[in-house]
C-alpha cells in the first residue's frame, strides 16, 4: 500500500465516468467500536469505454469482503491502495458487494461518517463518501439510495437517511433497524445518515399544488426551544422558492439535524439536511440580530440547494460555483425580500469587497469556475460562493428579471436530474435571452479584481457628459495577461436637485430604466466612452448603483461630489459607498501626517457629514449605523500596496476618537431615544427592531469611544439588563475592547458573569471567546493561549476553534501582526497540531499567513519562515500542503 503524493486534476482532463451506478443498496451496522458498511451496486459499464476496468475511490476504510454478481472474489482478483480499489474484465452489468469496515468515533476530520458528541452523523461533500465505503465517488455518477441503518435501540433511538422511512423492526440484543429510500438520482455528495438519541419539532408546509409535506428539524432535547425561528425561516423558504422561481419541493418530509461538531455552515444533503447548530439554533438570550440572520439565510440557502445543486447537480467539481454562486445569488435575494434590501445589499458588498477581494488578489486566487486543484475542499471559497454569486448577479442585470427568469425555467426543465456545467447555466440564460455571453464567460474563467477607471467630461456648450470607461486587471496565478471582462455599468447623474434624466448619444450597448434615471452601461472592451445628452447642468455621476459589477471602481470624487451623492442618491449602495470613500480620504489624510506628528487633526467636514446622517429621520436607522461605520482595517489595508498595520490602526482610531468626542451629545440622544422605544416591547428579530438595534449599539460603541464615566455606566447598565444577546455582546465587546486601562476590574468582571450565565450554553460560549480573541487591546495573544486551556475549549471542535484561533488570526490584526512575529509562530503552530487532526479547518485558518506578500519585509521574512515551518512537518494533509506550496511561489 503505498501514499499517493498530493496530484494536480486538471478541468481540461475531465472524461465521463467509465461505469454508472444505477441502484445503491446501503447496510450500516454501527456499533462504538467498529462500523460494517455493506454495499450493493447494480453497474453498468459506459458503453464509450469498453476496456476500461473498475476503479472505485476508498480512503481510510478497511475492505472485508468483495464480490461480483454473488460470487466472493479472492485478493489474487482485485487490487487495493490507499485510495481506491480496482476490478478488471468484467461484464456489461453486474452486481458488486462490498463489506467495509470503519471506525467513525475515530474520524476526527469530521468527514465521512464520524460522531458529534453522542451522535453518528455524516458528511459527504466534496468527497468523503469515499471513507465511508468504495464507490465511484464523483457528482456525475448519480444513483437512487436505499439505506438500512442498523443500531442499539436505547442509545441510537433515531435513525435517519435520505428520503422517505420504508421499513422499520426490531432485532435481537437491543438493537433496531430503520430503512430509507430516496426515489431521485442523486450523486454521493449528497447522502447522509443521522443516528442518535434526538428529539424533534415538526411543522406542515402546503406546496403551491396542494401538496403537504412534513418539516421536521431534530436537536438535543436542550435545545428544544431553539428551533422556531428556523423552522419559520424554512417555510418562507419554500413559499419563496414557489413565487420567485416556481420551484416546489419533491419529497414527502424536510429534515433537519442539527450537530455541534461541523466543519461548515450547513450541507444540503437531499431531504435530510445536517447543519452546524450555530446556523440553526436560536433564542433571544444566546443569538444575536446577526446570528438571526445567518440562521435565515443559511436554511434558505440549503433549502434552495434542493434545485440548484440537488434536482440539477455539478457534472464535475470544477463546477462548484454553478450550485454554490447561484444558490448564495437566490439565498441573498431571498433575505433582502425578508428584510430590508439595501441593508443587505451594502453587508454583502462590504463582505465580498474586504475579503473576497483580498483572495483575488492573494496566492491562492482562482476563477470561479477553477481551471485545477490539488484538494477540492480548499475551493469552497468566497471566490466560488460570494463573487459567483456577483455574476450571476450580473446575467441578472444584463438581462433584467423576466428573461433571467425565463432563463432558469430553461435551466431547471432541460437539465433536471443531470449533472451539467456552468456552460449549460450561462447557456441556458443565453437561450432564454437570445443575448450573447460569450465575452462574459470570462468573469468564470479569470481570476482577480478588475479596476474600472472612470473619468467624466461635462461640455456645457454641447450638454453632454461624457464618460469614459477603461479597464484593466492585475495577474493573477492562472493567467499574467487578462482578456475584458463583459462589466454591466449601472449610472446615474446627480445634478443639483437630485437624478437627471438621461439619454445617450449614439447606438451605445447601454439600457436604460423606465424612469430614465439609471442607465446600464455595457463596457466590453479596455476602454470605451459614453455621451450622455441634453445635461443642462455639470453633474456628478454615480457610478457602480447597487454594486452592479464586483470591480474596483476608481473615479476622483472631491468631497464635495461625495457629500452630494450621500445626500442626493437613492441608491442605497452608492450612498453608503460614497461615505465610505470620504471616510477613506480622511483617514488617508491622518495617516500620511501619522509621519510627522503623533496627533494629527480630522477632517471637520467628515464630522459634519456624519451629524447630517445621523440627524436624518427619513433615513432607515440601520443603513445609518452602516454610513457611520468606518471602512474596515481590512479595506483599508486592500487599499494599499504594502498593509501599513500599525498606522492604519491608529489612524482609523483617531478618526473613530474624533467622530466620537465631536458627536457625543448627537450619539447620545440617539441611543437614549431608540433604547426607550425598544425597552416597550421584548425582544424581537424583525428587520424594524433589528434595525434599530443596530444604530443604538453603533451610537453605544461611539459612546464608550470617549471613554467618560456616564458613558462606561450607560454601557456596564446595558450589558446588566439586556434582555437579548444583541445589546449584551455589543455592551461587552465595547467594554472588552475599549483601550481604557481603568476598566480592567470591569472587564474582567462583566466576563466572569457572562461565562457564568452561559456555561451551559455552546453557541454562547463561543461568542464569549470570539469576543476576547478579537480584542485589539495589547495582549490579546497571551489571552488567546489561555482561552485554549479553559474548560470550555475544545480543540475537536471547529466552531470553537474558529471562534478562538480564527477570531485572532483573522479579525484581530492588530495583535496577529504583532511585529515580534509572535502571532503568526502561535499560528503555525495550531496548523501543524490540527493537521493531522482536521485537514480542512487547518487549512482554512491557514489563510492569514498566505498574505504574506501584503505586508513589509520583516514581517515577510517572518510569516514565510511559519509557513516554512508547516511545509516542513512529515505526512502533511494535501489541503495544507496546497495552500502552502502556492503561496510560498
Ligand atoms: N454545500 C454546502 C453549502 O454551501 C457547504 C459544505 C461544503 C458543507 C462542504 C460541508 C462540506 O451549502
Ligand atoms: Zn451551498
Amino acid at each position: 500500500m503505498s501514499k499517493s503524493q498530493p496530484k494536480t486534476i486538471y478541468l481540461k482532463d475531465y472524461s465521463a465516468p467509465d461505469y454508472f451506478i444505477e441502484k445503491t443498496e446501503l447496510e450500516f451496522d454501527l456499533f462504538e467500536a467498529d462500523t460494517l458498511v455493506r454495499s450493493k451496486l447494480t453497474i453498468a459499464r459506459n458503453t464509450a469505454k469498453p476496456a476500461a476496468p473498475l476503479v472505485l475511490n476508498g480512503q481510510n476504510v478497511e475492505l472485508v469482503s468483495v464480490a461480483i454478481n454473488g460470487e466472493v472474489l479472492s485478493a489474487s482478483d482485485y487490487t487495493v491502495d490507499d485510495v481506491s480499489l480496482t476490478i478488471s474484465n468484467l461484464p456489461d452489468t453486474f452486481i458488486f458487494e462490498c463489506v467495509t469496515k470503519i471506525q467513525p468515533q475515530d474520524n476526527t476530520s469530521l468527514e465521512g461518517l464520524y460522531k458529534s458528541r453522542t451522535m453518528f452523523c455524516t458528511q459527504c461533500e466534496a468527497e468523503g463518501f469515499r471513507k465511508i465505503t468504495y464507490y465511484l465517488d464523483r457528482p456525475d455518477v448519480m444513483s437512487v439510495f436505499t439505506t438500512k441503518v442498523i443500531a442499539d435501540k436505547q442509545k441510537f433511538p433515531v435513525l435517519l437517511s435520505n428520503g422517505n422511512e420504508v421499513g422499520a423492526g426490531e432485532l435481537d440484543g437491543g438493537r433496531h433497524w430503520v430503512e430509507w429510500n430516496d426515489p431521485f438520482k442523486k450523486p454521493a455528495y449528497l447522502f447522509a445518515l443521522v443516528a442518535g438519541d434526538l428529539i424533534n419539532v415538526d411543522s406542515h408546509f402546503t406546496t403551491q399544488s396542494g401538496r403537504e409535506i412534513l418539516l421536521r428539524i431534530f436537536i438535543e432535547p436542550k435545545d428544544k426551544n431553539k428551533c422556531d425561528y428556523a423552522m419559520q425561516a424554512l417555510k418562507n423558504a419554500m413559499r419563496w422558492d414557489e413565487d420567485v422561481y416556481g420551484r416546489e419541493y419533491d419529497l414527502d418530509i424536510f429534515m433537519i439535524v442539527a450537530v455541534d461538531d461541523f466543519n461548515m455552515g450547513a450541507m444540503e444533503n437531499k431531504g435530510l439536511n445536517i447543519f452546524n447548530t450555530s446556523c440553526v439554533l436560536a433564542s433571544p438570550e444566546t443569538t444575536t440580530d446577526a446570528g438571526y440572520q445567518r440562521v435565515e439565510g443559511v436554511v434558505a440557502h440549503e433549502y434552495f440547494h434542493n434545485w440548484s445543486g440537488n434536482r440539477v447537480t455539478c457534472r464535475d467539481w470544477f463546477q462548484l460555483s454553478l450550485k454554490e454562486g447561484f444558490t448564495v445569488f437566490r439565498d441573498e435575494e431571498f433575505s433582502a425580500d425578508m428584510g430590508s434590501p439595501t441593508v443587505k445589499r451594502v453587508e454583502d458588498v462590504s463582505m465580498l469587497r474586504s475579503m473576497q477581494f483580498a483572495e483575488d488578489a492573494g496566492p491562492m486566487a482562482h476563477p470561479v469556475q477553477p481551471s485545477s486543484f490539488i484538494e477540492i475542499s480548499n475551493f469552497y471559497t468566497l471566490t466560488v460562493y460570494e463573487k459567483g454569486a456577483e455574476v450571476v448577479r450580473m446575467i441578472r442585470t444584463l438581462i433584467g428579471a423576466e428573461q433571467f427568469r425565463k432563463g432558469s425555467d430553461l435551466y431547471f426543465e432541460r437539465h433536471d436530474g443531470q449533472a451539467v456545467t456552468i456552460e449549460d447555466f450561462v447557456a441556458a440564460m443565453a437561450d432564454a435571452s437570445g443575448r450573447d455571453f460569450s465575452l462574459f464567460m470570462n468573469w468564470y474563467k479569470q481570476a482577480g479584481t478588475p479596476k474600472l477607471s472612470a473619468k467624466g467630461d461635462y461640455n456645457a456648450a454641447n450638454k453632454t457628459f461624457s464618460l469614459t470607461l477603461s479597464q484593466s486587471c492585475p495577474p493573477t496565478p492562472e493567467s499574467q495577461t487578462k482578456q475584458p471582462f463583459h462589466i454591466p455599468v449601472a449610472v446615474a447623474l446627480l445634478g443639483k436637485e437630485g437624478a437627471l434624466k438621461l439619454s445617450l448619444q449614439g447606438d451605445v450597448q447601454a439600457s436604460i430604466s423606465a424612469d430614465q434615471q439609471e442607465a446600464v452601461l455595457e463596457l466590453t472592451s479596455s476602454s470605451q466612452t459614453f455621451v450622455f445628452e441634453n445635461v443642462d447642468e455639470p453633474p456628478v455621476p454615480s457610478l457602480l448603483r447597487g454594486f452592479s459589477a464586483p470591480v474596483k471602481l476608481a473615479y476622483n470624487y472631491s468631497r464635495e461630489e461625495l457629500g452630494r451623492i450621500i445626500t442626493l442618491e437613492t441608491d442605497g449602495f452608492c450612498r453608503w459607498d460614497a461615505s465610505q470613500q470620504y471616510a477613506l480620504l480622511v483617514i488617508a489624510d491622518v495617516m500620511a501626517a501619522l509621519v510627522n506628528e503623533p496627533a494629527p487633526a480630522v477632517d471637520e467636514s467628515l464630522i459634519e457629514a456624519y451629524r447630517t446622517v445621523l440627524t436624518n429621520d427619513a433615513l432607515d436607522p440601520a443603513m445609518i449605523a452602516l454610513m457611520l461605520s468606518l471602512p474596515s482595517e481590512d479595506y483599508i489595508g486592500d487599499q494599499q500596496a504594502i498593509v501599513d498595520v500599525d498606522t492604519i490602526h491608529h489612524a482609523r482610531n483617531r478618526v473613530v476618537r474624533k467622530i466620537a468626542l465631536s458627536l457625543h451629545a448627537e450619539f447620545l440622544a440617539c441611543y437614549n431615544k431608540i433604547h426607550q422605544e425598544l425597552s416597550a416591547a421584548p425582544y424581537s428579530p424583525d428587520a424594524t427592531s433589528i434595525a434599530k438595534r443596530s444604530l443604538k449599539n453603533k451610537a453605544l460603541a461611539y459612546l464608550v469611544e470617549t471613554g467618560k464615566p456616564e458613558a462606561i455606566e450607560l454601557c456596564k447598565a446595558q450589558f446588566e439588563q439586556s434582555d437579548n444577546m444583541t445589546d449584551t455582546m455589543a455592551a461587552l465587546t465595547a467594554l472588552v475592547h475599549s483601550p481604557k486601562a481603568a476598566i480592567a476590574d470591569l472587564k474582567a468582571a462583566c466576563l466572569a458573569q457572562a461565562y457564568g450565565k452561559w456555561k451551559e450554553e455552546s453557541l454562547a460560549v463561543n461568542q464569549w471567546f470570539a469576543v476576547q480573541a478579537t480584542s485589539p487591546v495589547p495582549g490579546a495573544l497571551a489571552v488567546v493561549e489561555s482561552l485554549m486551556q479553559h474548560e470550555a475549549f475544545d480543540i475537536r471542535n471547529p466552531n470553537k476553534l474558529r471562534a478562538v484561533i480564527g477570531g485572532f488570526a483573522m479579525r484581530n490584526s492588530i495583535n496577529f501582526h504583532d511585529r515580534s512575529g509572535s502571532g503568526y509562530a502561535f499560528l503555525a503552530d495550531q496548523i501543524i497540531k490540527l493537521d493531522s487532526q482536521n485537514p480542512q479547518v487547518a487549512s482554512r485558518l491557514l489563510t492569514p499567513l498566505t498574505r504574506w506578500k501584503k505586508y513589509d519585509e520583516k514581517r515577510q521574512q517572518l510569516m514565510r519562515d511559519a509557513l516554512q515551518r508547516i511545509l516542513d512537518k512529515p505526512g502533511l494533509s494535501p489541503d495544507v500542503y496546497e495552500v502552502v506550496t502556492k503561496s510560498m511561489v
